[in-house]
């Protein structure tokens, strides 16, 4: 009797963390499509490789990063922008993998976010040390579609802010699966990742993986 008590009073952990009025952390939604988006990163990578880009202030980014879909995510010095050709291949990004898509609109759909259909998907990868500091996606030519950022492999501090840089910022711990969904009036929210520590993952070793699919054009 008493061990049965105690079974129902541990309290299943909510896989839905609120984050803000349109801001969810679906935790482990990501789980049961790894197995099949694990291989289609490699294949991704094979066409568009990962590559430690610049940005316009002349820093060389800690993140490595490629893109998939019918616009990906580039910085140089000139600029941040979206670019339907891969700079350093001269080719269009590889295509999205449909499994990528189903992922993303799913977690969008569980957020209360319906019909998204993302046409860019920025693939980053983080080794231990990398970061990614404080700043609003803003590229994108309408806020009308949410933002779907997936997690894979070792675990990360997610900051997430507010409207202003100077905001105060929740310290989101995410794991291997998790998802983060942000739109309507979360959508300009400031986010960053704090320096991953080396926290080897079963699957993907000392690095982290995220998916960022978002609407861009
Ligand atoms: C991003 O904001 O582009 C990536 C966030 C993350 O790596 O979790
Ligand atoms: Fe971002």
């Amino acid at each position: 009797m008493m061990e049965m008590l105690e079974l129902f009073e541990a309290p299943a952990q909510d896989p839905r963390q609120r984050l803000g009025p349109a801001a969810v952390l679906l935790r482990g939604f990501a789980l049961p499509y790894v197995r099949e988006a694990m291989p289609a990163i490699d294949v991704v990578a094979a066409q568009s490789p990962f590559r430690y880009m610049v940005t316009p202030g002349g820093f060389t980014m800690s993140v490595a990063l490629t893109n998939c879909g019918a616009l990906g995510w580039t910085t140089d010095r000139r600029g941040y922008r979206y670019t339907a050709v891969d700079p350093d291949t001269g080719k269009p990004w590889p295509t999205m993998p449909e499994v990528f898509a189903r992922l993303a609109t799913q977690a969008a759909a569980a957020a209360g976010f319906d019909d998204f259909q993302p046409d860019a998907c920025l693939v980053n990868r983080y080794a231990p040390g990398a970061r990614l500091s404080l700043h609003q996606d803003k590229n994108e030519r309408d806020y009308g579609a949410p933002i779907v950022s997936v997690s894979l492999g070792m675990p990360a501090t997610f900051l997430f802010g507010g409207p202003a840089r100077t905001d105060p910022t929740a310290k989101v711990p995410l794991q291997h699966g998790d998802v983060v969904v942000w739109g309507g009036v979360d959508r300009l929210r400031y986010h960053g990742v704090l320096p991953l520590k080396d926290e080897p993952h079963a699957l993907l070793g000392s690095q982290r993986i995220n998916f960022t699919f978002r609407k861009a054009g």
